[in-house]
């Protein structure tokens, strides 16, 4: 039995006290029982494990120094560059990459994380070795992976037919990219195919939707009203949909509406899109984000995520998820006080309601005792100051855990020379 103690914890400002038995919380509040391990917090921040809601894990370390150019740094191009590139890849290859940017996720406090595969390759090497992973690390971090045809559906010759056959290996989600489809009325056959495969197969959904500027992109619209009429909102994300950020305010009012009463949920990738977007702009520039703002106030379910690793796409990207918060509450202008007390929810409470892990997710007795120990006394500090994570706890047992810092000796050395 371990217990923590002189802990603040996020959402629950009534305990500061968590006990742990066999890997589950048992019981949260104030002076609990004696434990054979007492761990003292020392008053900072717990959280639930960050949540990266949107990741490409075959992608990972295959841009920049490892030879992918993106002279026009646009999605299209990123696409082109992968295609050359993934008819070289082998399953060790591709394991041993995702495998590192597993642990650069992990180690930096992402337990569940919801990851793109590329399907639009006959041999399916992505797949098969993602598989593997997920099975292997099942203890340590949950990893969902969607059936992703980066090519098309339809603009990739048997794309469709590669998705439902990873649906049937074993993927979770069932993913599309209309807007990458030839024409409108493709992009939108693959919307109705990706709704009736994750109804057949009984499945999530992940679409890349709306990932461009232009205005008259509107697949989410689809999506929304075909998701509504399953009955399959909640277990639907719409992620990018950057246009929706460029659409008449007339028409974003009613879908507004209509994304509440269907529960979608939205995943924005703000540094990727950051990066990507406003690439035919010259000025004044978009920003290439969805309306987080909006959704967030409306009630509609929005998460952060990183996107990419050093990839065709975008060169940087590390699974710091504090960073990707960062970047995101700046773009979307959310930074109220209140906005900044809550804002965790982005890459925690609100990316395990994308994913649909909610029933072992948050900081509740009898739920796996899954946490992290951010370097903050409150919310607010851990958002201004950008908290490391000091640890991260899974089932009960350290993932990983930091030496104490020692910045308040370094000040008292700074203050001597005042
Ligand atoms: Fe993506």
């Amino acid at each position: 039995m371990k217990k923590f103690i002189n802990a603040h914890i996020y959402r629950n400002s009534d305990a500061n006290e968590i006990l742990v038995k066999n890997g589950v919380i048992t019981a949260i509040g104030n002076n609990l029982p004696a434990a054979d391990e007492v761990i003292d917090l020392k008053g900072r921040l717990l959280v639930p494990p960050y949540v990266d809601a949107h990741l490409h894990l075959d992608y990972v370390y295959t841009g920049g120094q490892a030879g992918a150019k993106n002279d026009t740094g646009t999605l299209f191009e990123g696409i082109a560059r992968w295609h050359d590139i993934k008819d070289k890849q082998t399953f060790e290859d591709a394991k041993a990459r995702a495998l590192k940017g597993i642990e650069e996720e992990v180690s930096k406090g992402v337990q569940f994380i919801r990851t793109h595969i590329d399907v639009c390759d006959p041999k399916l090497t992505g797949l098969k070795a993602m598989l593997e992973i997920r099975e292997q690390l099942k203890d340590n971090v949950t990893i969902q992976i969607v059936a992703f045809p980066q090519e098309g559906m339809y603009a990739y010759q048997g794309g469709d037919e590669l998705v439902e056959e990873a649906l049937k290996m074993g993927a979770d989600c069932v993913g599309s990219i209309p807007h990458f489809e030839w024409a409108r009325e493709i992009g939108e056959k693959s919307i109705h195919r990706t709704v009736e495969l994750a109804v057949k197969y009984d499945k999530l959904i992940d679409v890349h939707c709306d990932e461009t500027d232009d205005v008259m992109s509107r697949f989410v619209e689809l999506l929304n009203a075909l998701a509504m009429i399953e009955g399959i909102g909640s277990r639907t994300a719409a992620s990018h949909t950057c246009s929706f950020g460029s659409a008449d305010n007339a028409y974003a009012f009613r879908m507004m509406g209509l994304f509440q009463k269907s529960g979608l949920n939205f995943i924005a990738l703000p540094t990727e899109n950051a990066y990507l977007q406003g690439r035919q702009d010259s000025y004044p520039k978009r920003r290439g984000m969805t309306r987080v703002k909006e959704f967030w106030e409306s009630g509609i379910n929005v998460c952060f995520g990183q996107d990419s690793i050093n990839d065709p796409w975008y060169p940087a990207g590390n699974g710091n998820l504090m960073n990707i918060l960062d970047n995101g509450i700046h773009m979307a202008q959310t930074m109220s006080l209140p906005q900044l007390d809550t804002c965790l929810d982005l890459i925690t409470f609100n990316g395990a309601k994308t994913l649909n892990v909610e029933v072992q997710y948050g900081i509740e007795v009898g739920k796996p005792a899954n946490f992290l120990v951010l370097d903050a006394h409150s919310p607010f500090e851990a958002v201004r100051q950008r908290a490391d994570v000091l640890a991260s706890i899974r089932n009960g047992e350290y993932l990983f855990k930091k030496p104490e810092p020692s910045y308040e000796i370094e000040l008292d050395l700074f203050r001597k020379t005042l």
